[in-house]
């Protein structure tokens, strides 16, 4: 018989779309791939991800600053990021029915073949020597050619000014540097950080909410004098420490001093990649086991990079390993290059020890795809049971604080149920009133969104002043004075 069950990936979806987590952008119309719109309750996971990034990474340093810029750049931007040549993924188009794939991902899903980094004739000669065919209709396929990924619009009446929305928020810190080191007095390390919106023309994105053409990017860009890239003043408080590496196709726990002293790796670079790590297993609490570093060899690094490591996590919906983010040495590719192509100087005057240095700051970027590591938390923390679906989110990404039902819609239930929801949405909790259905299917709906904690007035409720807290991982209940909930709240809250 058929097995009707659904994939993990298609539960994950139904309940994300229907309870408005995430759902296709413009959907009344016949959505495009690649467009999302964040519901009301995703935009609050969302948020507080980026919440707890902004946190902890703008506190690594007292000279790490947040900014916010246009989208829309002039052509000479990407001439100068060197994007307008290199920002390309190759692509191979059907003879018959013309559909366009990304040659590497068609030869990685067909021949199960490892071809990151491939030029053009070599992804040609693989379909060829494998007889490769359109998967739609068997038609032939065409040379594989190098696609831009880059968005281009006119901007004006005229329509004679091309400008392009940009692929990556990195250029933003670039082209503001030299306001802000006049800012912030002139001191190094300085660190811009953006969350904002970018936009890619992938070829053919899939994978659901995982490859999108326009998404969000939280990128921190941390300018330091080269000179000092094998120091960090924190260093002590790291070189012990393990590092989740995986190289030579080997899963290993190194600890930086020996990534230091063995591998070159610099101290400026490990420190921040132990501080990428306690993010994710610390802050974000995602289980040991499901994430890691995986070093980039020259091949498939990204054209600006000198060192790089992804992040990665195993996402169970995605068929294994995949990458939420980076860890970038850009050295000083893009200052040079904006340098060169603006005419602006960019380089620093630095006094240090009576010497004074002139140099263009090198740049090491901590960057995340927001969107993946949202999708990555609906991974990780989706579990099915018996009798329910939950995601057992820290409480910190759990998209409402408390959920308040009164138990039956008669005897003041209501009336106090009402109270003590408005009295908390007014200390600024997030809670959500549920007065329809039974009880259990009313916990149910909470589980299934993940609500930690769900608060029911009951007729005890009358005489004790109090209500019942239901633990969504548990399913346990205590009663709570109401005059203690905003305490009890807090302090599990975080
Ligand atoms: N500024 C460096 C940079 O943009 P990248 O590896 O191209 O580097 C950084 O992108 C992160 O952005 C990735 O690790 C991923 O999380 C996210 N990202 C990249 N392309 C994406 C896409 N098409 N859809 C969703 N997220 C994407």
């Amino acid at each position: 018989m058929e097995n009707l069950k659904k994939s993990k990936s298609e539960m994950i979806m139904d309940i994300a779309t229907k309870r408005g987590l995430i759902y296709p952008s413009s959907e009344i119309y016949g959505s495009k791939a690649g467009f999302w719109t964040y519901g009301s309750l995703g935009t609050k996971i969302k948020n507080k991800w980026q919440n707890l990034w902004r946190n902890f990474f703008l506190s690594l340093n007292t000279n790490f600053y947040e900014i916010d810029d246009c989208t829309i750049m002039p052509k000479k931007v990407f001439e100068s990021s060197g994007h307008l040549k290199n920002f390309t993924d190759p692509l191979t188009e059907c003879e018959k029915c013309h559909f366009r794939f990304r040659a590497d991902q068609l030869l990685e899903d067909e021949l199960k073949l490892d071809i990151a980094g491939l030029k053009e004739e070599a992804l040609t000669k693989l379909i060829r020597d494998h007889k490769l065919k359109c998967p739609k209709c068997k038609g032939n396929l065409m040379d594989v050619r190098f696609f831009n990924m880059m968005f281009d619009i006119k901007v004006g009446a005229t329509g004679d000014d091309i400008m392009y929305l940009r692929p990556e928020s990195a250029q933003s810190p670039y082209l503001a540097f030299k306001r802000e080191f006049e800012a912030t007095r002139r001191k190094l390390p300085l660190g811009l950080a953006v969350i904002g919106r970018v936009y890619r023309n992938e070829i053919s994105p899939r994978q659901g909410f995982f490859r999108l053409r326009e998404f969000i990017q939280a990128e921190l860009q941390i300018f330091f004098d080269p000179d000092k890239v094998n120091e960090h003043e924190n260093w002590n408080e790291v070189k012990d420490e393990s590092l989740i590496i995986f190289s030579d196709k080997k899963l290993k726990k190194i600890t930086c001093k020996e990534l230091n002293e063995k591998l070159k790796i610099p101290k400026f670079y490990l420190y921040h990649m132990t501080k990428v790590q306690e993010f994710y297993l610390q802050v974000l609490e995602i289980p040991e086991k499901l994430f890691r570093f995986r070093e980039l060899n020259q091949e498939e690094r990204a054209f600006y990079n000198k060192i790089h490591f992804d992040i990665e996590l195993n996402l169970e919906t995605l068929g294994g390993w995949k990458e939420a983010g980076g860890v970038h040495y850009r050295t000083d590719h893009d200052l040079g290059g904006h340098q060169k192509g603006s005419n602006t100087k960019l380089e620093v005057t630095i006094d240090e020890d009576n010497k004074v240095k002139r140099f263009i700051p090198h740049v090491l970027e901590l960057s995340f795809g927001v969107d993946r590591n949202v999708w990555a938390l609906l991974d990780i923390f989706y579990k099915e049971e018996k009798e329910r679906t939950l995601f057992s989110f820290p409480n910190k990404l759990a998209p409402i604080d408390a959920a308040v039902f009164p138990l039956v819609n008669k005897d003041k239930l209501p009336e106090i149920a009402e109270k003590v929801f408005l009295e908390l949405f007014k200390q600024g909790f997030t809670v959500f009133y549920d007065d329809s259905g039974s009880i259990g299917k009313r916990y149910r709906r909470q589980d299934e969104i993940g609500t930690k904690n769900s608060l029911t007035i009951d007729f005890d409720s009358i005489k004790q002043n109090d209500v019942t807290l239901r633990d969504r991982d548990t399913m346990q209940q205590v009663r709570i004075k109401i005059k203690d909930l905003k305490e009890n709240l807090n302090k599990i809250k975080n």
